[in-house]
């Protein structure tokens, strides 16, 4: 196996990372599923695909579910669309949203009622009035769980814990006089199907990216990026001044080589070794930082 084909310590088709705090944080998952109605799941827009967890059907079978396509002011807004019909379609709720600034966080209230319109009409039948709707979030690590909850949830809002019929220790937020949030997040654990997701989730920090090669990850890049964002790399890392102060065009993308491309923006971007060649592993972070913070646009590495 080569070092640029493969994950560090791993086999390529059996990645076996699966560490004793996610099996804890299942079952704790698995305990609070019984006491929602619905589950809301944070995913990262910029992998749509990778950042969901398929387990979590199981989990929450007969459950209403949502899907919040968070970070999506780091994500490619026509691929956000996309990607929403796409999972309205397989029957989730969805909705695009920026916890960090908090644009579409507050309709999650109204979608959590869309969701459940079936358990509020079993509770009207039943002479069932006010009970709130209880709501978990979940989400692999990384994908703003936290950021979310405090953005939806605010300050102004009153903890409601230990009450009779909850759980002792569970606390719950209340949203609305129809919502109630559980403060504990679900951590699903990132799924590992193949090398290429475990790559895209290290791409949004979900991972310590000690467990892969940052190489391989800039091939990744490389490749999703000449592939489906043509002219990018070019812009980033293909024009410099001249000795005249006019502007030098470098063609990065002309080549099919992942590995030329990644030495010729090392060469240009002056990330050399001793000796003058060209240091990958530091070009390598210098491409994944600039995915990162965004220097190279909003990015969407997946497609449905
Ligand atoms: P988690 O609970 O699921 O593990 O995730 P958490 O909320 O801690 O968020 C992880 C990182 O993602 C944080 O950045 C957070 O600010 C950022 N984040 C969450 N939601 C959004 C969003 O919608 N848009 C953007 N741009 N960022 C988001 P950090 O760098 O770890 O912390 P900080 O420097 O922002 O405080």
């Amino acid at each position: 196996m080569s070092k640029t084909d493969n994950v560090k310590g791993y086999d390529n088709t059996n990645i076996n990372w699966y560490p004793g705090h996610m099996a804890k944080a299942k079952r704790m998952m698995q305990d609070n599923i019984k006491l929602i109605d619905v589950v809301i799941e944070i995913l990262d827009a910029r992998i749509p695909y990778s950042s969901k967890n398929p387990d979590i059907d199981d989990m929450a079978k007969g459950k209403s579910r949502i899907l919040l396509l968070n970070k999506a002011d780091m994500a490619d807004p026509k691929k956000t669309e996309i990607w929403k019909k796409y999972y309205e379609e397989k029957g989730f709720y969805v909705n695009a949203v920026n916890s960090k600034n908090g644009t579409g966080v507050k309709a999650t209230s109204e979608i959590i009622k869309k969701a459940c319109a079936e358990k509020i009409e079993r509770d009207r039948k039943k002479r069932i009035l006010n009970r709130p709707l209880r709501a978990m979030i979940a989400g692999i690590p990384n994908s703003g769980k936290s950021t979310f909850i405090n953005s939806y949830a605010g300050k102004a809002v009153t903890k409601t814990g230990n009450k009779p019929g909850v759980t002792v220790g569970k606390q719950w937020i209340r949203l609305s006089k129809d919502v109630e949030l559980l403060d504990t997040p679900g951590i699903l654990w990132p799924k590992f199907e193949d090398r290429q997701t475990g790559l895209h989730i290290a791409f949004i920090g979900s991972i310590n990216d000690d467990i892969l090669y940052p190489e391989d990850m800039a091939y990744e890049l490389i490749k999703i990026l000449k592939e489906q964002y043509p002219g990018v790399l070019n812009e980033r890392y293909g024009s410099k001044s001249g000795d005249e102060g006019d502007e030098i065009k470098e063609l990065i993308e002309d080549s099919s080589d992942p590995v030329e491309i990644l030495e010729k923006i090392g060469k240009i971007r002056g990330c050399l070794k001793k000796g003058a060649s060209v240091d990958l592993l530091k070009t390598s972070k210098l491409l994944i930082d600039d995915f990162r913070s965004l220097k190279l646009g909003r990015i969407t590495l997946e497609n449905p």
